[in-house]
């Protein structure tokens, strides 16, 4: 096993350590850099839905919320469902709706029920799966597959940055239909995989955790395409530290969770971009602020939001759909470094499975 680690001392941070090249597999052959275009050959015969619906679970559930995120930017209507709910209480299926099954194993057995459910219902499907000829690949019409290559460590982490990757290629596909310059996202596609590996090499996520080992709980917050990326950041750090770690949409803070906010309640604020959503994500670390909680910024610097942060973890800037497999990967850091510290289990952690074949 531990040749199979490559040195490392976990398959977890060997894992985040591939994500460079599992995302260099997931671009190979898809960019056209000259025409400034995606060219995804399996997407070619998927025709454009009015309407796209995401089913998924646990990590893959939250890459198909930043995938509704990129389709809704691009105006194309998307909805995200826990493949768990929309198994027992599917959603109407119109003509031209598209059902996407995200799902790294391919085998989730509430994600392959609520793909069926879909089918059932007359709906088109895609699967977007890391597993070639897994059984979602095999039943749905369509499929993307991420080109992850093979994750061991229980806790997901290339094959989430892979699902990101993938989805910003799907959004792209779709909307250059529609007319959309994808000049920039494709320069920013092709230098993701470097500004990656730079995260990984400088990353202080090592050190900043020293402060923070005997918290009470742990927060994250993030708006727009960052609110996944919150949401990721806390499960990771829940599955594998044992810790309690929550994320929240950064403007629900108010409407309860700052209940619980107080000086041993340390809150990770991802904030990229100077836009309309980092500026109130800023108005947010104020408030915890105010609360004495301690406020780790994950930025790329083009905000004030360091100003109001007790520690930084630095991303380069990208655009704002790249930016999120960046800020992820600080995260991925973080909880991989406070569940070392902590002596827990890291690739295996308690009570939890790789691939959950019943629903
Ligand atoms: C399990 C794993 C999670 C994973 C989820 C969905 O719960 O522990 O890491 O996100 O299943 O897996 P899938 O293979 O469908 O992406």
């Amino acid at each position: 096993e531990q040749t199979g680690k490559s040195g490392y001392d976990h398959f977890m941070l060997k894992e985040i350590n591939e994500q460079p090249t599992a995302l260099r597999q997931g671009l190979s052959g898809r960019l056209d850099e000259l025409a400034g275009r995606v060219t995804v050959e399996e997407l070619s015969d998927v025709e454009t839905p009015g309407r796209v619906e995401f089913v998924a679970c646990g990590t893959s559930y939250h890459a198909a919320l930043f995938g509704v995120e990129a389709l809704r930017a691009a105006d194309i209507p998307a909805q995200a469902f826990l493949a768990s709910e929309y198994a027992t209480g599917p959603a109407p299926v119109r003509d031209d709706t598209l059902v996407v099954g995200v799902t790294q194993s391919g085998e989730t057995a509430d994600t392959l029920s609520a793909l069926r459910e879909a089918r059932a219902r007359g709906a088109e499907t895609l699967a977007v799966t890391n597993v070639v000829d897994s059984s979602a690949a095999r039943e749905c019409d369509h499929v993307l597959y991420i080109r992850s290559g093979p994750e061991i460590g229980v806790a997901a982490t290339k094959t989430f940055s892979s699902q990101l990757v993938a989805l910003t290629l799907f959004t792209a596909t779709l909307a250059e239909r529609g007319g959309e310059d994808a000049r920039e996202l494709v320069a920013a596609l092709r230098d993701l995989p470097n500004h990656l590996q730079h995260v990984l090499d400088e990353s202080r996520a090592a050190d900043v955790v020293e402060e923070y080992l005997d918290s009470e709980a742990y927060f994250f917050i993030g708006r727009g395409p960052a609110f996944p990326v919150a949401l990721e950041g806390a499960l990771k750090f829940k599955e594998i530290t044992y810790e309690h770690a929550e994320g929240f949409a950064s403007g629900e803070l108010k409407h309860g969770p700052l209940a619980l906010v107080t000086a041993n309640t340390p809150v990770f604020a991802v904030v990229t971009g100077d836009d309309e959503r980092a500026r109130k994500t800023i108005g947010n670390v104020k408030e915890v602020e105010a609360r004495d909680a301690p406020v780790v910024a994950v930025t790329d610097g083009a905000s004030d939001v360091e100003r109001y942060a007790d520690d930084v973890l630095e991303i380069p800037e990208t655009h704002p759909r790249t930016a999120p497999v960046l800020t992820n990967a600080q995260l991925q850091l973080v909880a991989y470094h406070m569940a070392n510290r902590l002596g827990r289990a890291i690739d295996k952690p308690r009570n939890l499975a790789k691939s959950v074949t019943v629903e």
